[in-house]
């Protein structure tokens, strides 16, 4: 990406990563919205109990180590933390991590990516 498309996107190099930094993006459904916090609770209520069966028939356990890209509200991102323990690792990405950072802790890494 060139300099000047870079200013346009509003993006910067970080730990390198592209990390928004006003945040932006194509994705239509955008995490600034007023009314994203209304709808990440709606699709967690309807979808996290089979993205949660899925994860646990995939043998989710203590130290496994995890990538979520997209994480939104970041309750997946979560339960993940939750389940791979102290001795595992979650990486939870999204190009508005405004829901993430209050998750952030010592098995859980929030990372800004394009
Ligand atoms: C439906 S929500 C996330 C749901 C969550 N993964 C789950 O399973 O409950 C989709 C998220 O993807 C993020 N997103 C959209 N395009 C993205 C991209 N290109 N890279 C990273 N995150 C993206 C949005 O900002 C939004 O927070």
């Amino acid at each position: 990406m060139t300099p000047v498309r870079q200013k346009e996107m509003g993006v910067m190099e970080s730990n390198n990563f592209l990390a928004p930094q006003s945040m932006h993006s194509d994705y239509v459904l955008v995490n600034k919205g007023k009314e994203a916090p209304t709808r990440f609770a709606a699709l967690a209520a309807i979808y996290d109990p089979q993205t949660i069966c899925h994860l646990e028939t995939l043998g989710v356990a203590c130290g496994w180590r995890c990538l979520e890209i997209g994480g939104g509200s970041g309750t997946i991102a979560k339960w993940l933390a939750d389940r791979v323990g102290p001795t595992g690792a979650v990486l939870v990405t999204d190009v508005d991590t405004r829901f993430l950072e209050p998750l952030r802790g010592p098995t859980l890494d929030v990372r800004a990516m394009i």
